[in-house]
């Protein structure tokens, strides 16, 4: 069922932290607590769906308000972030599973999905897929908090994501290309890793994994929501509580859905 292709998120699991080394997830962390604060009289009991390696789960974790449990559809993403959440003294649960094809029944306070996830669905019957299938997690008082980069992002993050190049700690050389389809509104990163002997040089194994995104608009992002029985309780610019406008590069999307049979 998943829209993403295969293999992706799969060698790639091995350098991912290194690779996403600036991002800081406790800031990302305290930001979505507050949303869901703002949002939701008691927050308890999260989900975070595509998860990754757990980054953001186990910063959330550890401010010590939540039962979290993070999913993601690769099982090499989710072997790390059980590493993770061991050697961090965590409590979060992680397991894999694919949010085109959600197989609990389990119901949670929020649901969320952050950092370009969604932007792996192509087609507006995907978004509209993932969408129906978030409701089997979701009361009528329920939260689904996701985020999405638009074309605007795509054509400035060329710049520094182009010709990316680095050794990770665990021995692997990645380069990443990037490009970004205008017309079709398809940005594609292509990683090439190298896993390296101990002397940092000879090349034991080489893979590729390619990523393709559709950058999706406010206005497209509002069309396909419009198809649905989800009520936007807030749409915000970045990382800010401003509302979200034309221009943002990345929106994140607060819905509710009250029509949900509990
Ligand atoms: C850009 S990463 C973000 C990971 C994590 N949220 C973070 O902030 O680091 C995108 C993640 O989406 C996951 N993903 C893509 N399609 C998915 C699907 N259909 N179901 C579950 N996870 C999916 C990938 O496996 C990958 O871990």
């Amino acid at each position: 069922m998943a829209a993403i292709e295969k293999g992706v998120y799969t060698k790639l699991a091995e350098i991912y932290d290194e690779v996403m080394s600036e991002v800081d997830y406790d800031l990302w962390a305290d930001y979505i607590d507050a949303l869901m604060l703002q949002h939701h009289p008691d927050p308890k009991k999260i989900m975070e769906l595509a998860c990754g390696t757990g980054s953001l789960a186990l910063s959330l974790d550890e401010l010590e308000c939540y039962e979290i449990w993070g999913t993601d559809m690769s099982s090499q993403m989710i072997e790390k972030a059980r590493l993770k959440n061991k050697l961090r003294m965590c409590n979060a649960t992680f397991s894999v599973m694919d949010f085109l094809d959600i197989t609990m029944s389990e119901k949670f306070d929020v649901v969320f999905a952050v950092f370009d996830s969604i932007n792996y669905l192509h087609t507006t019957d995907e978004v509209l897929r993932f969408l129906s299938e978030c409701k089997k997690l979701l009361t009528p008082q329920s939260l689904l908090i996701f985020d999405f980069t638009t074309p605007i992002n795509s054509e400035e993050a060329i710049s520094y994501l182009h010709n990316e190049q680095g050794i990770t700690n665990n021995n692997f050389r990645f380069y990443r290309s990037s490009r970004y389809n205008k017309e079709e509104q398809i940005h594609v990163n292509e990683f090439q890793i190298q896993q390296l002997a101990e002397d940092g040089k000879t090349i034991l194994k080489e893979f590729r994994e390619t990523h393709r995104q559709k950058i999706y608009t406010l206005r497209q992002m509002h069309d396909i929501i419009a198809q649905t029985d989800y009520e936007i309780k807030a749409q915000y610019d970045g990382f800010e509580f401003d509302e979200a406008h034309d221009e943002s590069l990345r929106i994140t999307m607060v819905l509710q859905c009250p029509s949900i049979q509990s």
